[in-house]
């Protein structure tokens, strides 16, 4: 048996990533199960993105990309969040390209973060930010937000949990699990609150563009808070609205000083995101189909929204709230239930994998998504009913 290092002390494998894996052995086995638990978009990856990406190998484009990312990639990721925030012009030296959001999030809290420093992660959160912020050295401390108020991220929430310690903030708006979305003038308050106390914010963005109410198109960004503080890191990517998880781009906005730091421990882990990956990303944000592509996306994940969220509502003891974002349902189980017995009952005697919400800070819940394909989708929220109906 190899003993490991303090490093990964508090390492959990992902919650997530095991009922998948759970539910991915049990349909091998026969079994039908419908899998509800990941958070990925059944779509195709847009054509557009796999032609950047061969025409780009083709030309023999295959060597070490820099870095921070390709100077047609930043340039591209530049122009698209001038035009889809408030940014108003942004310097492509001000982003760093990386694997996924989730690189980007890792990055900064490293250089941000360390022994000692405490960080606050309002609850219900994504598991990888307690992780994160434990490999960093540093403390998650979990701000809750209330079921009541819609989980609505405000400044009090969050000074409720500051102490003289308190160096960062991770936001995630529209987010995972709740599918709850930040408006702009609570966006703008915790900006103000976190300027006063000088508490690094990293924004993690990767929803923005999967917002459904009626003036849809963007979710609030903190990139469109004219007066916020220097101190502020915005993070998005490929993977939800563009449907490309597999591609593994992300990026972060932020201060030169930090992105060049977090872009110099890049230089030492991965290097570079892939390149081909790269040439596809700019290939999509770069064209002229970008915004008919998310509005395509956007449009199917808010039919599924509302027809599973119809049908969820007939489930006996279960509530389910209508939330403008992201591509979760959260949904409460009545008083006193187990979650994590509930969840794995669902999966053996209901055929659905959900995720309990220990694995977002929060018992008493389930996580689906609606980014299933129809009739997937459609199957596991009737047998979700059914097998409420029956317990
Ligand atoms: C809140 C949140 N952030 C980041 C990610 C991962 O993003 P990426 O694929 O860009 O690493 C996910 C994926 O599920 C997520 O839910």
């Amino acid at each position: 048996m190899a003993e490991f290092s303090n490093n990964i002390a508090r390492l959990e494998p992902s919650a997530t990533l095991a009922i998948t894996a759970r539910a991915k052995a049990l349909q091998a086995e026969g079994r039908s199960v419908v899998n509800l638990s990941a958070g990925e978009p059944s779509f195709p990856t847009p054509g557009v993105a796999a032609e950047g990406a061969w025409t780009a190998v083709a030309a023999g484009k295959t060597g070490y990309p820099p870095t921070p990312g390709l100077p047609e990639l930043r340039g591209a990721i530049a122009r698209y969040t001038a035009e889809t925030t408030g940014a108003g012009e942004v310097d492509p030296g001000s982003i760093l390209v990386g694997a996924g959001v989730k690189q980007g999030l890792f990055n900064l809290t490293y250089c941000l973060f360390g022994e000692g420093d405490e960080v606050l992660i309002p609850a219900p959160y994504w598991p990888s930010y307690t992780a994160i912020v434990h490999l960093s050295r540093a403390r998650p401390v979990v701000a809750p937000l209330a079921w009541e108020d819609g989980f609505r991220l405000t400044a009090a929430a969050l000074e409720a949990e500051r102490t003289p310690r308190t160096r960062g903030l991770l936001v995630n708006s529209p987010a995972n699990p709740t599918g709850a979305v930040a408006d702009r003038d609570d966006l703008a308050g915790v900006l103000e609150w976190a300027g006063e106390h000088g508490v690094w914010v990293l924004s993690d963005e990767i929803y923005r563009r999967l917002y459904y109410a009626e003036d849809g198109g963007s979710a609030p960004s903190v990139l469109d808070i004219p007066d916020r503080p220097d101190h502020v890191v915005a993070l998005d990517g490929m993977s939800k609205a563009f449907s490309m998880p597999g591609w593994r781009i992300g990026w972060a906005v932020g201060p030169l000083d930090v992105i060049g730091q977090a872009a110099a421990l890049q230089s030492q882990t991965t290097s570079a995101a892939a390149g081909p990956s790269q040439y596809a990303s700019a290939a999509v944000l770069g064209s002229s189909e970008r915004e008919s592509i998310v509005a395509a996306f956007r449009e199917t994940l808010d039919r599924r929204r509302r027809s599973s969220l119809e049908t969820l509502r007939d489930a006996p003891g279960v509530e389910v709230v209508n939330q403008p974002g992201a591509i979760y349902h959260y949904l409460r189980l009545p008083e006193g239930a187990d979650s994590m017995a509930t969840a794995e009952a669902l999966l053996l005697d209901g055929g659905v994998a959900a995720i309990p919400g220990e694995a977002f800070g929060t018992p008493g819940y389930l996580r689906i998504t609606y980014a299933a394909d129809d009739e997937a989708l459609a199957e596991g929220v009737r047998r979700i009913v059914e097998f409420f109906d029956r317990t």
